[in-house]
């Protein structure tokens, strides 16, 4: 059912921003470089970019036309066609729990690094890499941080997102554009900057296995928040006279041009400071403050302003999958909107309390083999959002009437689409298979193969029991 205050977005760009307010954020500027170093530079960026042209693009538009079409939030768009169907929302609001289980701490790392640019941080640039280790093993700081943070996504989503996500969005896009080029000037003038250029557009595909794939799909789904019906809520908000492949172009390409950006902008730092790329999560947090420590007061400015920029980004983020779980309490279950935030968000704070917790004092507790911080998230990257977004190309394909699709993506015949065949075909046959492809060569490939097993069985629970969700 729909509720009496079912708002649209005000305008265009207001949308286009939200939307790309909600795709661009810890994916891309935390999460996109770790991973490029992780997995071997160029070629993951290759493989990446392959995944998000083939699939990612196909599945953004899907995901604005089954939102617009039902005009409804994840569950009920699902419902609105099948019963049998509702559990691919249901996974995809469980996927936003779970990425909210470990996103908020990484906000909250964001937010105090706002602080410790200003006290010192960038005073001892040798210490900075230990001071980043002490700072998230530690039992208490992370987790006020991570409470602040969550609780600026509590007031935002309790009071109804639609002017405060679309007005931060239209100001801090643009913004986040142009520090980021600044950055980049920095950091490619840096003696020794020109190595990490290098690292990052000289493919080695010496390095790829089954799992570099499945790390580039997921991040993929992730950075375009995809495979969790977040876009499919968002474009249930959006006019019946907007261009969905249009707009799912422009927010892809944004999303993507802000990731290959962040990083040109790091790498060459990574390089010029003997980093090493495969540094993992603390990446962004080490190598930005040594950037700007040699540039006295300046440098503490730029330093701030860059997490300043990497805690908006997050937060227009979080805020988008906060209301995916919030707007199926109230679509579904009817429940105040005020309620479904304080509820949801106090169950999230738990789970990164565990998640923070798992990085330091609770290193030696495993589920499945992982932290808590790595099972919320290994689960949801390289398992729940793929796997999503492969149920929503059957879905499109196999349960939706073509003619539907083409009426939805078409405004009705009165825009011409001209690669919808190419858009169908892919969506119906070729992803379904490609997702089959790359999860089984990555799971395979996967030590953590308990935790895919749990993962793979929740999905059959899920799917089980249907109807009852
Ligand atoms: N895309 C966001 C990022 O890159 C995270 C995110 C927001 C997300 N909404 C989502 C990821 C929905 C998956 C699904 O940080």
């Amino acid at each position: 059912m729909m509720t009496e205050k079912r708002e649209n977005w005000g305008s265009r760009f207001g949308f286009l921003m939200a939307a790309a307010g909600s795709a661009v954020g810890l994916g891309n500027i935390w999460r996109f470089p770790y991973l490029t170093g992780m997995n071997g530079g160029g070629a993951f960026i290759i493989i990446y970019l392959g995944c998000v042209a083939l699939v990612g693009l196909c599945i953004m538009t899907a995901e604005f036309a089954v939102g617009r079409r039902s005009g409804l939030a994840a569950v009920g768009a699902y419902k609105s066609v099948s019963d049998r169907w509702s559990f691919a929302g249901a996974l995809g609001v469980l996927s936003g729990f779970f990425i909210m289980g470990f996103y908020p701490v990484v906000g909250g790392w964001s937010l105090a690094y706002i602080a410790k640019s200003f006290t010192g941080l960038l005073a001892a640039p040798e210490a900075i890499g230990d001071a980043f280790g002490a700072f998230i093993t530690n039992p208490v700081e992370p987790l006020v941080w991570m409470v602040i943070y969550l609780a600026i996504n509590v007031v935002i989503v309790a009071k109804g997102i639609q002017s405060g996500i679309e007005a931060a969005g239209k100001v801090m896009m643009p913004l986040l554009y142009v520090i980021l080029i600044a950055i980049i000037f920095r950091t490619v003038s840096l003696p020794g900057g020109g190595e990490g250029l290098k690292f990052l557009f000289t493919p080695d595909f010496s390095k790829v296995t089954g799992q570099t794939f499945l790390a580039a799909l997921g991040q993929a789904f992730f950075s375009l928040s995809l495979g969790m019906g977040c876009m499919i809520t968002y474009g249930s908000y959006l006019s019946k006279d907007e261009k969905l492949p249009q707009n799912a172009l422009i927010v892809t390409t944004m999303d993507t041009s802000v990731a290959l950006l962040a990083a040109v902008a790091i790498f060459p730092a990574l390089f010029a400071f003997g980093v090493e790329p495969t540094a993992g999560p603390g990446l962004v947090f080490v190598v930005i403050p040594q950037v700007f420590a040699q540039m006295g007061g300046f440098g503490v400015i730029f330093s701030a302003l860059f997490f300043l920029l990497l805690f908006i980004a997050a937060l227009t983020s979080s805020v988008s999958l906060l209301e995916v779980v919030v707007a199926y309490l109230i679509d579904q279950q009817k429940m105040p909107r005020k309620k479904a935030v304080y509820i949801t968000s106090a169950i999230m704070a738990v789970m990164c309390i565990l998640a923070s917790l798992s990085l330091g004092v609770m290193s030696g507790f495993t589920i499945f083999g992982v932290g808590f911080f790595d099972f919320f998230d290994i689960l949801t990257d390289k398992i729940f959002l793929a796997i999503g977004g492969g149920l929503l190309a059957i879905f499109v394909g196999f349960f939706m009437k073509k003619e539907d699709l083409k009426d939805e993506l078409t405004n009705g015949g009165t825009i011409s689409f001209g690669a919808f065949e190419v858009w169908y075909n892919l969506t119906k046959y070729v992803i379904p298979l490609v997702i089959a492809w790359i999860a089984f060569a990555g799971i395979t490939a996967i030590q953590q193969k308990s935790l895919m097993i749990f993962g793979l069985a929740v999905i059959a629970v899920f799917a089980i029991f249907s109807k009852k969700l």
